[in-house]
């Protein structure tokens, strides 16, 4: 008799702009990998070819009038598009995911950010997803100054990027309030120090997920 496959982990990133996300999502996912897991590195908005298209409108400098209803939208149609093709399939088959943003971010940027209602957000978030949550979200934490100050470094902004301070401060707030709402899922990490301290804050977290393993499912829904 087969025994079934025991489902992936899904790993959210998440963090304001110049957190180093994708530094560390490639440290972590070396680590991830040695010790013997099939691992998915993938984000939000993207992730499919569909997805990469709503990124690049999403993006776009130009879209000046874009509604933030419509980038809601979006948002959430290029994560249905994802969970379908991508995400759920691959814990499916017992693959792990670890995704560069997810939907904490559609409530700290579209909620926080440009101020939509946090109900509208549930609302859509309770149909695409139907109860489906990460099993583990990282949340690289730092002032609001050093991080637009590294983001400047990288060159052109993109239309996040070019929201003022009072945007981003409402976005690190709200990140910092799911933290405290969700304990057991989040884990903040101090991304305002330098590389190696934040890699060995990260080096306790990926103890962490390699005992999630073995462990039973999390109560995942879906
Ligand atoms: P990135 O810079 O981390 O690649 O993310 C692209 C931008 O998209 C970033 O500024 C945050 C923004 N974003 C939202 O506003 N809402 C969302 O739901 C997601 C996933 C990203």
């Amino acid at each position: 008799m087969n025994t079934p496959t025991q489902r992936g982990r899904f790993i959210t990133l998440e963090g304001g702009e110049g957190a180093g996300k994708s530094t560390n999502a490639a440290y972590i996912a070396r680590r991830l990998e040695a010790s013997g897991i099939r691992l998915h590195q993938t984000r939000e908005p993207g992730g499919t070819a569909l997805g990469e298209q709503i990124r690049t409108l999403l993006l776009d400098p130009s879209q000046q009038t874009m509604h933030a209803d419509t980038e809601l939208l979006l948002m959430f149609a290029a994560r249905a598009q994802h969970l379908n093709e991508v995400i759920l399939p691959a814990l499916q088959a017992g693959d792990w995911v670890l995704c560069d943003r997810f939907t904490d971010a559609t409530y700290a940027y579209q909620g926080g950010g440009r101020g939509i209602d946090m109900q509208r957000i549930a609302e859509l978030e309770a149909w695409v997803q139907q109860g489906f949550q990460p099993d583990m979200t990282l949340l690289f934490d730092l002032p609001v100054e050093t991080g637009l100050a590294r983001a400047g470094e990288r060159g052109a902004l993109d239309r996040f990027e070019q929201e003022q301070k009072a945007f981003f401060s409402a976005v690190r707030e709200t990140y910092l309030q799911r933290a405290a709402q969700y304990p057991g899922r989040f884990r903040i990490i101090d991304a305002g120090r330098e590389l190696p301290e934040v890699q060995h804050q990260l080096d306790k977290l990926v103890d962490e997920l390699l005992a999630m393993q073995h462990s039973p499912d999390g109560g995942q829904s879906r």
